[in-house]
């Protein structure tokens, strides 16, 4: 009994230890290809400004984190604990150990949001947009006016308007953030008043009809039976994808790189095809899209004798891309992928 309890509380401190999340860790896991290895920007937001963290409270943190921005890729992180979203934020602050949290208040700002709306279609639609919908893009490559080295975050965005408070919404206005190009609007000569009037049509902004609503539930791959023989198969899809405007880059074994040349399976074939402006367009919203192209159709003989044709599912693609512009992209590639598999085994 003794010896047990010798032993948990031995044991205790060092299991402590290994429970602990570790914040650097879960950062770079799960934040870091979009925000920067050590939170500096990329596809995603400068966390580490010192004018960020000076105005953003750990509830606006956390709350981000939790609702992510739907239809704009920050991802919403429903799977991690408490104690790991704890981390993170714990990690983030730490970026400028010398800058104190806000404190976080949920209390509303007064204001008049109808003089709010003449304020901001003067000083904030150009960059955030006429309905706060935010820059066009990812803000990397060439998606980013030159310009800009972030792109205006969304404000109408369900995600932001739950995450953020007014207080948050007021001091960030008032403040600005330096090393972006979103200006302090006390420097540009606005009033606590004005600043407050905005704040009330920022929260308008998120009540607009039309916000974003996810994609419906997909299945992940596209599927036709084909009446003709493999070979006929390959050569109807190559007919059909010139017949939709697009060209065939290559026809090749679906085991090619897997097994040695000449010894792939015969009965399994991947058609890559590829149109340049569709294909320029889609990475022009979206890097991302790049590791799906060229597009590609497989082939395959079935145990039965039977022959399958498929592909993987745009729009499902697309509720992993969480971005709302891409998604009538991926619309237009499922219709597209559709109609030549439909063509090809008529
Ligand atoms: C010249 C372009 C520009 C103008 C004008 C501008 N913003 Fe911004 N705004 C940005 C950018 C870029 C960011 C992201 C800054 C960053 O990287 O932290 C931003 C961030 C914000 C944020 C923080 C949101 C978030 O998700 O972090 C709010 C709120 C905001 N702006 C509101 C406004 C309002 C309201 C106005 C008008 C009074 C305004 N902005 C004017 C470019 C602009
Ligand atoms: C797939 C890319 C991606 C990933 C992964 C991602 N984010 Fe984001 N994040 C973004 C983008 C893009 C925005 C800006 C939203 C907009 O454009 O409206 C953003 C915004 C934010 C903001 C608001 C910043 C501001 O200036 O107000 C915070 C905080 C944030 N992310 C934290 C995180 C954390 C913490 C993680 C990891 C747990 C994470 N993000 C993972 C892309 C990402």
């Amino acid at each position: 009994m003794r010896l047990a309890l010798l032993i948990l509380l031995l044991a205790l401190p060092l299991a402590g230890a290994l429970a602990a999340p570790d914040g650097a860790r879960l950062f770079r896991e799960h934040c870091s290809a979009c925000h920067g290895f050590d939170g500096q920007g990329g596809m995603g937001l400068p966390l580490s400004l010192p004018d960020f963290l000076a105005v953003a409270d750990d509830a606006y943190l956390t709350r981000t984190i939790r609702h992510g921005r739907p239809g704009r890729l920050m991802p919403a992180f429903r799977e991690l604990g408490d104690s790991q979203v704890q981390a993170i934020v714990g990690f983030i602050r730490g970026l400028q150990p010398g800058i104190p949290a806000p404190p976080s208040n949920d209390e509303p700002v007064a204001g008049d949001a109808r003089r709010g709306a003449d304020l901001y279609r003067k000083h904030c639609q150009r960059c955030h947009g006429a309905d706060g919908w935010g820059g066009r893009g990812t803000g990397v490559t060439f998606s980013r006016p030159r310009d800009f080295p972030v792109m205006p975050p969304a404000l109408n965005n369900p995600g932001f308007q739950a995450a953020a408070s007014d207080r948050f919404i007021r001091r960030t206005l008032l403040h600005g953030r330096r090393g972006t190009p979103m200006p302090s609007f006390r420097e540009r000569g606005l009033s606590e008043q004005d600043v407050d009037d905005i704040v009330r049509y920022v929260r308008q902004l998120g009540r607009a009809p039309g916000s974003w609503r996810p994609p419906a539930e997909q299945p992940p791959v596209l599927m036709f039976d084909s009446p003709y023989s493999l070979a006929q198969t390959v050569a109807n899809i190559k007919r059909a994808v010139v017949g939709n405007n697009f060209r065939t880059v290559r026809v090749q074994p679906l085991e090619t790189g897997l097994r040695p040349p000449g010894e792939e399976s015969p009965g399994q074939y991947v058609i890559f095809f590829c149109n340049f402006e569709f294909a320029n367009r889609a990475l022009g919203l979206d890097p991302r899209v790049g590791l799906f192209l060229p597009c590609q159709i497989t082939v395959l003989k079935t145990a039965d004798g039977g022959v399958k044709v498929m592909s993987m599912n745009p729009k499902f693609m697309s509720r992993i891309y969480n971005n709302r512009e891409l998604d009538e992209a991926c619309d237009e590639m499922h219709d597209l992928y559709l109609s030549i598999m439909e063509e090809a085994t008529l």
